[in-house]
């Protein structure tokens, strides 16, 4: 398309939602306009995000690896030694690659580019402040807002990056903190609490809930994988809520009340990161330009084809409803233009993996056991652990388990939960079988490839209606 004319479709930010919807509707030969004022595309999750986080998770891994788990397997090396400098080198060369990527994927599919930041003029207009300096004008028959979230911040204690971090910080430190205290156990900060603690810092995670893993994890899965961290040496304090703050000392103090009626004392760490949520981001976006609103919580108000009360104007992505996932917020990039091109489009918001990438990683889809006990569903259960599958004890890696749940009289799937190792791929096939409706019987009956980890999730489908083999 040519810039100056009037587009089918205006995204505004450039992150995983707003980079796919301009991609695929390139390829359905829309005119497309993508508006990013990061300098780079890929949103929070390349830049900031999925990205770097599972770059330092893979190698930080590896060297912990190396250092404790080397000799028994007959492995001798000398000096380990951490580079700290290369290892965050890796990492950006791993993002700058996959930024550069989707520029090169806008030029393919005929996107063009607006490096700087858009504002609602009316309904139909978007102006933008280029980050070169100066300033031009979009018309849209279509608008999509995709302008995705920032950390939630914690009252009264400033995120300065370096001292106080979020997550963007936590990425980036420049040596490796003596001590590191975590506020929140969701996953962002059970990634980052391995990474620090894996390359030496002590790590203390508080969470004011009484489980680790955030809001969706299955208790018993999130009760196993809190279990195995804190073998790996992560300390954690549950049903504990961080009240305040105090940054004046050499260490940052935090004042810390058991929820639950415990005594009120203080805890001490160099760096504390600052995890206990994200919260939609539409900061200069002019929605009051346009009279939208948002909710209580700040998402944009949409309706179930993610439009906002002006139909032409859609929003996907963190910025509104569901859980904030890249995949999630992909998949409504692309139904978007789906219900543009042809009227119709589909996310399944029943089968969305999710997935924590600490060692080992616990992966899940579905209903917990808990949502389904809240919805008096009658359900049946089959667990298999780790221990007992070969190739985990080949490779001397089997902590963890695989809990399959069905529904107690149809035998239909109704959630797998996962913590162990590769558990992030293995959802995969838990998500497609929910995603067609299988039984459990159906996963049980399907040949398995031996040995491999995936034959843990056939012999726990098979534990709900029958016996496992193997345990
Ligand atoms: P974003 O990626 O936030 O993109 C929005 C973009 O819009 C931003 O680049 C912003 O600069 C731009 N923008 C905002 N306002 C304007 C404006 N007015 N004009 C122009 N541009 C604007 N999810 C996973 O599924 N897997 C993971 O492993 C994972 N790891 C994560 C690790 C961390 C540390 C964090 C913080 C998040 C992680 N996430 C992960 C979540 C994932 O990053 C988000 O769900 C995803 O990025 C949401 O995509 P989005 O396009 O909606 O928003
Ligand atoms: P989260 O919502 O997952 O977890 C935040 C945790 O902080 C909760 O357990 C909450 O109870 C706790 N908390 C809140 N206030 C507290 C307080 N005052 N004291 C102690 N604990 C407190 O949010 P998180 O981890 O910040 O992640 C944000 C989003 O990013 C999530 O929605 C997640 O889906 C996404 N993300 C996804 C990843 C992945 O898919 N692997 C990786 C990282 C982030």
């Amino acid at each position: 398309s040519e810039a100056g004319e009037e587009k089918d479709l205006v995204i505004i930010g450039g992150g995983v939602a707003g980079y796919v919807a301009a991609i695929k509707a390139g390829q359905e030969g829309f005119k497309v306009a993508c508006i990013e004022k990061r300098g780079t595309l890929g949103g929070t999750c390349l830049n900031v995000g999925c990205i770097p986080s599972k770059s330092l998770l893979n190698n930080s891994h590896l060297y912990h690896q190396i250092l404790h788990d080397s000799k028994p397997r007959g492995i001798e090396v000398g000096d380990v030694k951490l580079n700290l400098g290369q290892l965050m080198k890796s990492k950006d060369t791993a993002v700058s690659s996959l930024t550069k990527g989707i520029e090169f994927l806008f030029k393919k599919n005929g996107v063009e580019y607006h490096k700087g930041a858009g504002t609602f003029v009316d309904e139909h207009t978007v102006k933008i402040a280029l980050n070169d300096g100066g300033e031009t004008t979009l018309k849209g028959k279509n608008i999509l807002i995709a302008t995705g979230s920032e950390a939630t911040p914690f009252p009264g204690l400033e995120i300065d990056e370096k001292r106080v971090v979020s997550s963007t910080g936590a990425l980036s430190l420049e040596k490796v903190p003596e001590s590191l205290v975590v506020i929140g156990g969701g996953i962002i900060g059970l990634e980052m609490a391995s990474v620090w603690s894996r390359l030496g810092a002590k790590v203390t995670v508080v969470e004011f809930m009484g489980q680790i893993g955030g809001p969706g994890m299955d208790t018993e899965i999130a009760k196993a994988a809190q279990k195995i961290l804190k073998k790996q040496g992560i300390d954690f304090k549950l049903n504990t809520k961080v009240i305040s703050g105090d940054t004046s000392g050499d260490n940052i103090k935090l004042e810390i009340d058991a929820a639950k009626g415990g005594k009120p004392e203080s805890i001490e760490g160099e760096i504390v990161l600052v995890a206990i949520g994200r919260r939609p981001y539409t900061e200069g976006l002019g929605l009051e330009n346009i009279g939208l609103e948002v909710d209580e919580r700040g998402r944009v108000v949409i309706d179930s084809e993610y439009r906002t009360k002006h139909p032409h104007i859609r929003c996907v992505g963190d910025v509104t409803f569901g859980p904030m996932l890249a995949h999630k917020a992909e998949d409504e990039g692309l139904a978007v233009v789906e219900y543009l091109k042809k009227g119709y489009g589909h996310v399944n918001y029943g089968c969305i993996p999710g997935v924590m990438y600490t060692h080992p990683e616990v992966a899940w889809v579905g209903q917990t056991e808990q949502d389904l006990k809240a919805a008096g569903t009658a359900y049946k259960v089959g667990t298999f652990p780790f221990s007992a599958n070969s190739r985990a004890k080949t490779n001397v890696d089997s902590e963890g388990l695989v809990k399959v749940i069905a529904d107690a009289e149809t035998d239909r799937l109704l959630g797998v939960h996962i913590v162990g190792p590769g558990a992030g791929e293995m959802i995969a096939e838990g998500t497609l079988a929910l995603e067609y409706g299988a039984s459990s019987e159906d996963i049980a009956r399907t040949t398995h490839a031996h040995p491999t980890l995936s034959e843990a999730l056939k012999e726990a489908a098979m534990a709900t209606y029958n016996r496992a083999i193997h345990f």
